[in-house]
This record gives structure tokens, C-alpha cells and sequence, in this order.
């Protein structure tokens, strides 16, 4: 059996780690990678395939810093021929960024099947890019990977037990990815070292829907200077990000730092005292490193965690972010456990995949 993996970005790497090694050590199953090319600075791409070791890439497209039509489009075109000239048995994609939208998209117009990974995901808010990319991905695969039980309920829900597809609950790759790497974390002497001090929250910001409003921004940035006076904020920062503050002159009083690869970043995690975060991923790692998370964005897909009273909403506003710190600042650590599986989300699909092939 042979497939096709499509992957560009950050946390597609990150998913695409554990998955490739399981398909490595099975019988019958090759797979060929593509790196559309969306993601290329070095600490945004190449430290993840040199750390975690994944396989290099057949195809790298090179395709990046366009807006979202012309960056889907030229990704299509290009998979396209690969699809023709590979003749793969299956597409797979991860999650729901402008990469994976265009590996499914040029799959299924071929008559070829589409595998997503993190499917049945919803904000319901559809201005954000990730929601539009998910719903459309989810309709034309044929296999649906879910890490949830609340994604395989939003599938019902939206009639796809009606829809000639096959959906799966496997548990979240993430945790199969965290569960493998954290032993090679670094120490927490070393990210003393990088953080200046044993305590302290740890933070991203990327999304669209706060890094293109101004006013969010900076509700956010004035929430974070506020909490540093109480506890030192280690952001991370994502190039997309940077070059906003940049151009709107916003002054972040805290210690910003270059992306990390992914092992020093489960180290942040191990030794930080909470998260905050409108990354999808870090939501999920913080449950599971068990830290508290204030997720600054409107919604989140991982209902679970808030019901779990783990994870807590605040927006991009200033007080609410505030309140959300003074609430789990101190609190200790209490959740529920297995909420995203145990970690072996990459032998299900495996299975999966090769059980449709016999
Ligand atoms: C993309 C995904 C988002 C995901 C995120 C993971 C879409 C629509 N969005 O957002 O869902 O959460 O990846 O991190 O696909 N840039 C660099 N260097 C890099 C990468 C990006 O400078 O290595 C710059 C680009 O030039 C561009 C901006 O960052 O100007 C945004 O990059 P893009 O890939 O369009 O979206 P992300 O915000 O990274
Ligand atoms: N991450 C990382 N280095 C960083 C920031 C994030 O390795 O500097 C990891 C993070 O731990 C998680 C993944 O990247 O595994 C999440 O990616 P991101 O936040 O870029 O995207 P999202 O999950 O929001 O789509």
C-alpha cells in the first residue's frame, strides 16, 4: 500500500512524527511525503524533521507567504502531479490549515482517497480559516480519524452517518507524539536557562483572529504585561506574530523568545506553572502535562477540557485573561484523565488503512 502525506505546517509535523515511524515499522505500507513548504523558516520546519526524525521529504514545494487563494490554489496544482505521477492508494492529512485543504482537495478530484487526521473538529465560527478548511476536508475524506468523542458526535450531527465514508475514533496523534519525545525534553536546569526563572507562565499567539485585529492584539499583549509584574510570561513568538507587533509598534514587557523545536517546547511545558495560549495544540498538551490553560481566543474545538473546567475561555480581553490567571494561579491540578485516548492513535490508523486495503 502506498500513500501520500501531505504536511506543511508546525503541527503537522508534530502529528506526522509518530505516524511515519509506525508506518516505518509495518509490513505493506510505504509512504511518500510531501512538504507543501508553507511553514520554512528553520525553527518553524527543518528542527522538527531533524529532532523527531522524520523521514526527509520526496517533494518539498516551496509554496508560502501568500494569501489564502493563491496559496491553496499553487498547492493544488502542485499535488496534483505528484498524485498523478505517484498513483498512491490514499492522501493523508492532518488537521486544517490551507495545506490540508489542498492535499485533499487535489486527492479527491483524482478518484483517490483522502485520510484526515484530527476530523470532526468544529469552533463554529466560520471566519476562521481552520473552520472552512476542516468542514470542506471532512466532506471528501473517506476515512475520518477523530480524537474525540464530542468530533464524532459534530459529524453525526452534521449527517455523515448518511455520507459513504468511514468514521473512526482513534484517540489524538498528539498524545502519541508527547508520550514518545518527553523523555528526550531537556532538563529543567536547561530551560532555566532559556526561561530566567523557575516560575513562570508559558504562551503563543498566531491565529488570524487575533493577530489581524489590532485592538485583540493589544488587549492581549496589555493582559500579558499585567501578569508579568506577578509572574514571568515566556512567549515563544510565531513569525507571523512578530512581524505585527512590529509594524504596530506594541510593546511586550516580558520575555519573548525565538519558536522552539518541539522538545524544548515539552520542556516549557513539563516546568511552566500554566499555559496560555489560542494555539489548537498547546490546549491539549497543557491538559496533558497537566497545566491549566487560559485560551485566549472566542471558542475552542477542545470542549472537552472546558467542561473539565481545565481550560478556560477568555477572548482577547484584557480583564477576563486577568481574572482567568487570578482564578488558576496557585489552584492545583485537578482533570479527569483520558480525555484525548492513551496514546496510540498512530497503530489505529495504521490498522485502519491497511484493514481497507485487504
Ligand atoms: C498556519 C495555519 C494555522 C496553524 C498555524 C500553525 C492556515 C490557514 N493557518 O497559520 O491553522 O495554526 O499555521 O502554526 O493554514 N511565516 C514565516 N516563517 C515561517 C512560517 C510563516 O515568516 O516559517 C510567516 C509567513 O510568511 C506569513 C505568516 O507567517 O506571512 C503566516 O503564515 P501562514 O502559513 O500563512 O499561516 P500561519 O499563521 O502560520
Ligand atoms: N510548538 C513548538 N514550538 C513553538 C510553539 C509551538 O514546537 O515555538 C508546538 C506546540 O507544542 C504544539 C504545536 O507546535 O505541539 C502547535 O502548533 P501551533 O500552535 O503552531 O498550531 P496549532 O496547533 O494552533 O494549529
Amino acid at each position: 500500500m502506498k500513500i501520500l502525506t501531505i504536511i506543511g505546517a508546525r503541527p503537522q509535523f508534530i502529528k506526522a512524527a509518530p505516524l511515519s515511524r509506525k508506518i516505518v515499522e509495518t509490513n505493506g505500507i510505504t509512504e511518500i511525503l510531501v512538504h507543501t513548504g508553507q511553514h520554512f523558516d528553520s525553527n518553524m520546519s527543518d528542527i522538527f524533521f531533524s529532532e523527531m526524525k522524520i523521514p526527509a521529504p520526496t517533494y518539498k514545494l516551496d509554496i508560502h507567504s501568500l494569501g489564502h487563494g493563491a496559496m491553496t490554489g499553487r498547492m493544488l496544482e502542485e499535488i496534483e502531479k505528484i498524485i498523478l505521477k505517484e498513483k498512491p492508494d490514499c492522501v493523508l492529512v492532518y488537521g486544517d490549515t490551507n495545506s490540508t485543504l489542498a492535499g485533499a482537495l487535489a486527492a479527491k478530484k483524482l478518484h483517490v482517497k483522502v485520510a484526515h487526521i484530527e476530523a470532526g473538529l468544529r469552533s463554529f465560527n466560520m471566519k476562521m480559516p481552520e473552520e472552512v478548511n476542516r468542514i470542506l476536508t471532512d466532506r471528501i475524506s473517506d476515512f475520518l480519524f477523530c480524537p474525540t468523542e464530542s468530533a464524532i458526535k459534530n459529524l453525526k450531527n452534521e449527517g455523515f452517518d448518511y455520507f459513504n465514508c468511514k468514521v473512526i475514533k482513534t484517540g489524538d496523534i498528539m498524545y502519541d507524539a508527547l508520550k514518545f519525545f518527553s523523555e528526550y525534553a531537556p532538563s529543567p536546569d536547561e530551560i532555566c536557562h532559556t526561561t530566567e526563572s523557575k516560575h513562570y507562565a508559558l504562551c503563543t499567539i498566531h491565529r488570524a483572529e487575533n493577530t489581524d485585529i489590532p485592538e485583540r492584539l493589544k488587549a492581549i499583549i496589555e493582559a500579558l504585561n499585567e501578569i508579568s509584574k506577578q509572574i514571568q510570561v515566556v512567549l515563544p513568538l510565531h513569525p507571523r506574530t512578530k512581524k505585527i507587533l512590529e509594524s504596530l509598534g506594541i510593546q511586550a514587557h516580558f520575555k519573548i523568545i525565538e519558536p522552539v523545536g518541539y522538545l524544548t517546547m515539552l520542556g516549557l511545558l513539563d516546568n511552566c506553572q500554566f499555559v496560555l495560549t489560542d494555539s489548537g495544540g498547546l490546549q491539549k498538551e497543557a491538559y496533558l502535562k497537566k497545566k491549566y490553560c487560559i485560551t485566549m481566543r472566542d471558542e475552542t474545538e477542545w470542549v472537552e477540557l472546558v467542561e473539565n473546567k481545565v481550560n478556560f475561555i477568555a477572548g482577547a480581553d484584557k480583564d477576563k485573561i486577568i481574572s482567568c490567571f487570578n482564578l488558576i494561579y496557585h489552584k492545583p491540578f485537578n482533570a479527569k484523565e483520558g480525555l484525548y485516548g492513551n496514546g496510540n492513535a498512530a497503530e489505529e490508523i495504521v490498522s485502519n488503512l491497511i484493514g481497507d486495503k485487504q
